[in-house]
């Protein structure tokens, strides 16, 4: 059995005391002692730490929103696994699809990321999808597989991987893909995780969808076989959108 999982990414948003807010708003809607879901909450660098102050005592946990696979050195702009693991994050998203689209990230990139993650003790949440040209040609399979075998060559372990699919023409564009569009994708991936690491392994990953997720639309998505939770971008930064939503994935 699978626990959900349900984790806002909050991109470039919000100052570090509309982080607290935010996280403080989700704190209370979900009400003390909430183990409904596993639930994460990924604010930008500098709000880590007193967004992981706020959630300290509570099951929520801290994300970050991506991470270099460098320990440290002249790599202006960039944040060490090793950093985000110190700064209270128990999981790190990598390979987002804005990540690739807008500063070069490649699967290879992602692939070396994701390694130096899971080599300092973080879990990681790796993004796969296609964009709309890709989906419209008819190599949605084929892209997501090559996602999920090259940014995993080479990693023997995954139980502490989280994969999201998110299909790039759905983040933030509110339109979602339907939970038999997304079911069929996330089957397509657990058969990936078949070959690559066997039946009982796979098995156990969790694979979330992100890309429009709203209230309204949750409890549908989170109802298919195949879908583990989901990876919330727009909706994580209202405190009742983003509760109703891990609310629908602990009814689930
Ligand atoms: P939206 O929920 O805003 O579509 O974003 C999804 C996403 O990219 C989460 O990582």
């Amino acid at each position: 059995m699978r626990t959900k999982i349900i984790v806002g990414n909050w991109k470039m948003n919000n100052t570090i005391a509309e982080s607290a807010l935010l996280a403080r708003d989700v704190l209370s809607e979900l009400g003390e002692g909430f183990s409904g879901c596993e639930v994460g909450m990924a604010p930008t660098y500098p709000a880590l730490q007193a967004v992981g102050t706020l959630l300290e005592g509570s099951t929520l946990q801290l994300v970050a929103q991506n991470c270099h696979y460098e320990n440290d050195g002249a790599y202006t702009g960039e944040v060490s696994a090793r950093m985000v693991k110190a700064a209270g994050c128990s999981f790190v998203i990598i390979g987002h699809s804005e990540r690739r689209q807008y500063f070069g990230e490649t699967n290879a990139t992602v692939n070396l990321r994701i390694k130096k993650a899971l080599s300092e003790g973080l879990k990681v949440i790796m993004c796969v999808g296609e964009t709309l040209e890709e989906r419209e040609a008819g190599v949605t399979g084929a892209v997501v597989s090559t996602q999920v075998r090259e940014g995993l060559e080479g990693v023997d372990d995954i139980s502490a991987l989280v994969i999201a699919y998110e299909p790039v023409w759905a983040i933030g564009t509110g339109k979602t893909a339907s939970s038999a569009q997304a079911e069929e994708v996330h089957d397509l991936i657990r058969t990936v995780l078949v070959k690559l690491y066997g039946e009982a392994v796979a098995s156990e990953i969790r694979i979330q969808y992100g890309g429009s997720v709203k209230p309204s639309n949750a409890a549908e998505l989170f109802a298919m076989p195949n879908i583990d939770g989901g990876l919330i971008g727009g909706a994580s930064l209202s405190a009742a959108d983003f509760a109703a939503i891990i609310k629908a994935a602990a009814e689930c």
